[in-house]
């Protein structure tokens, strides 16, 4: 069998193989919810054969919401149609998962395709941004609102609610969404986060709000469901967040029960130059990996089945990642089984088209 066919238990989910769809923002939302576009889009992707799926980033308040448009968990009446696309995904044997987000300093712009630049704070649709310090991303950005005491514990308080909705909707995974310059990763970093109170200052204190996150979580997140976290393994600057600092973290949070870390990089420090390459991210799964001993995902440029298998094979990630390959091809996982050689059970409607 091939190694990216193999299964892989993670407490109560086996996946059936080691292909996890990425998050991938969709900004197709009204105040936070899921329709149609999102059934079709993450359903394809089920049909298709990845055996986990995971939301785009689902925002845990209006204000943690990167755009106006952007998915949520923050109403109870988000849930059902949420826990319809995941009774389709269970349905075609897929599990589902939802990356919960708060956009931090990166709140309140246009979705990528209206620009993406940020919506001023007094107009329509725009809100003001909660971060560590109040640092703007760019300094053409109108300057994030530093979160003060009452906000940190609102902001723990909903991720907890949202987690609490992520079990009535049917979810089997949460990631939490530490990566790409969000509020999670603002606080982990040296570069956003100069507080000088508990918060900031050493490595022990930034990763402070990281972790009473997930304890909050954890009060609400059933322990035999899987817990991932996304991290940017990299900031690709000297002295901004490290390899070596995220080694450091993934030591403590598989202490602290999460299960796995989905190793992406950067997003944090703007104008920073990414060395882009197939599987340019790749190393940060093996080190965090092979230095923590804890469960990783590697993500970026991976788009063909043999250099997935191969990670896999080499010990350098437990699963593959992939985002714009699946929305290319959202049967990229019936097609990796066949390319592998492999013998893969084809949704009925579907076997007359198989090769
Ligand atoms: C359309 C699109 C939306 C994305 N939205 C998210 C997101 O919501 N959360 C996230 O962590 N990463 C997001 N990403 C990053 C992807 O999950 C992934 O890390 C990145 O695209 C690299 O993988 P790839 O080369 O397979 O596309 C997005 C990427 C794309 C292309």
């Amino acid at each position: 069998m091939p190694h990216l066919f193999s299964p892989l238990k993670i407490k109560n989910i086996e996946l059936k193989n080691r292909i996890v769809v990425s998050p991938m923002c969709e900004y197709s939302s009204e105040d936070g919810f899921a329709n149609d576009w999102h059934l079709v889009h993450l359903g394809g992707m089920a049909v298709g054969g990845a055996a986990l799926i995971i939301t785009e980033a689902t925002a845990v308040s209006p204000e943690g919401r990167i755009s106006s448009a952007d998915l949520g968990l923050y109403k109870d009446e988000h849930i059902t149609k949420l826990k319809q696309i995941t009774d389709f995904l269970h349905a075609h044997g897929a599990y589902a998962g939802t990356q919960l987000a708060h956009a931090g300093r990166k709140a309140s712009h246009l979705q990528p395709w209206l620009g993406g630049k940020q919506v001023p704070s007094n107009e329509p649709n725009g809100w003001k941004a909660y971060a560590p310090s109040a640092i703007a991303f760019v300094d053409s950005e109108e300057a994030p609102l530093a979160l003060d005491k009452a906000g940190i514990e609102k902001i723990k308080a909903d991720f907890k609610a949202a987690a609490a909705r992520a079990v009535a909707a049917g979810f089997d995974v949460i990631e939490l969404h530490g990566a790409h310059g969000y509020l999670l990763h603002e606080f982990l970093s040296p570069a956003s986060n100069k507080r000088t109170d508990e918060y900031g200052g050493p490595f022990e204190n930034r990763i402070r709000f990281l972790l009473e996150v997930i304890e909050s979580v954890q009060e609400v997140w059933p322990a035999e469901n899987p817990l991932f976290v996304r991290i940017s393994a990299t900031e690709w600057t000297e002295g901004a967040w490290t390899a070596d600092d995220s080694v450091a973290l993934a030591k403590i949070l598989k202490d602290k029960g999460i299960d796995l870390i989905d190793c992406s990089t950067g997003g944090n420090i703007a104008g920073v130059k990414i060395p882009l390459k197939p599987g340019y991210q790749v190393e940060f799964a093996e080190k965090v990996k092979k230095e923590s001993g804890i469960l990783t995902g590697a993500v970026g440029l991976i788009t063909k089945p043999h250099q997935a298998d191969e990670i896999i094979q080499e010990g350098e990630a437990d699963v593959i990642f992939i985002a714009r390959e699946m929305l290319r091809d959202p049967h990229f996982a019936l097609r990796a089984a066949h390319e592998l050689g492999h013998e893969v059970e084809w949704p009925a409607q579907y076997v007359r088209a198989k090769w």
